[in-house]
């Protein structure tokens, strides 16, 4: 589908805020590919070369970012840098080591292709486009009982994004204490969002009741350095507070040839940059 058929599509965004909700019913009524694993599965990565090599460019470049430090341990990275880059913006919940990360060099992204085409594998036979700039984010503890961003519970839905992408959140740090990282499956992110009845506004316009409710629903992930974790772009999910590690991540998401070719609507991120989710602009131009 080139130019010309995507400006014949409607853009999701312009509907009405019922017509958005009752979309959203029914995209949370299909069975999609990660369904029979309540939209979560974990996989091993058999050969750790790129995600060493995606963990050295990280410890490198963070040597780069901050005057004088050098990194002994991912984990403890956070002992060296000052929390004027860790803090979070209070509009999207970025820190500023994450902005020094949206331009990677050339191997950085053949690690990442690498490293998602075997993913890409386990999941799905048919091609798929790609996030082409995967998001990397560094976290870091916050203290206990300071205002915090986080926790933030969504779905990428609620950011914009298209209902039928696949989210892949890979870790490049080990797991020690915690991930910060929590997740409502599949069947309880339908079941707390019923409550809303889909309706994202109602959600937002309820943060502190929703955020509640997920938290009660959710688990921390447990998913560790070597493995990557895969999971329906419907699941709930959020940042919580780190307490005593940092943790480095990398996610990025999936969307099958086919989901894109029959989609209905385009779809635009609610972020600073408004992107539309579709290829050659969100997601890449080329099919893995
Ligand atoms: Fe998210």
């Amino acid at each position: 589908m080139m130019g010309n058929e995507i400006m014949t599509k409607q853009i999701f965004n312009e509907f009405t805020d019922e017509q958005r909700a009752q979309h959203l019913r029914d995209e949370y009524a299909v069975e999609t590919p990660l369904e029979n694993k309540n939209g979560i599965v974990t996989y091993k990565i058999e050969d750790l070369a790129e995600l060493n090599a995606l963990r050295t460019y990280v410890e490198k470049k963070l040597e780069s970012i901050v005057d004088g430090f050098k990194v002994e341990s991912l984990e403890i990275a956070h002992v060296g840098i000052p929390t004027s880059l860790t803090d979070y913006d209070p509009k999207f919940g970025i820190n500023e080591l994450t902005t020094y990360f949206y331009e990677n060099d050339g191997d950085f992204r053949d690690n990442y292709l690498s490293l998602l085409k075997k993913v890409k594998k386990n999941i799905f036979a048919e091609d798929c486009y790609y996030q082409d700039t995967p998001t990397l984010r560094i976290h870091t503890p916050f203290p206990v009982g300071q205002e915090c961003f986080y926790p933030h519970y969504h779905t990428d839905i609620c950011l914009g994004h298209h209902p039928r992408e696949i989210n892949i959140w890979i870790p490049l740090t080990y797991f020690k204490s915690d991930s910060g990282f929590y997740m409502l499956d599949l069947d309880a992110s339908r079941e707390v969002l019923g409550e809303f009845n889909y309706d994202i506004v109602k959600v937002n316009a309820n943060k502190e009741n929703f955020n509640e409710m997920c938290k009660k629903h959710s688990s921390e992930v447990t998913t560790n350095f070597g493995e990557v974790l895969v999971f329906d772009g419907r699941c709930v999910h959020s940042t919580e507070k780190m307490k005593d590690q940092t943790r480095v991540s990398i996610d990025t998401r999936l969307l099958t040839d086919n989901v894109w070719e029959n989609s209905e609507y385009i779809y635009r991120g609610t972020g600073r940059r408004a992107m539309l989710f579709t290829p050659g602009e969100y997601y890449s131009q080329d099919r893995i």
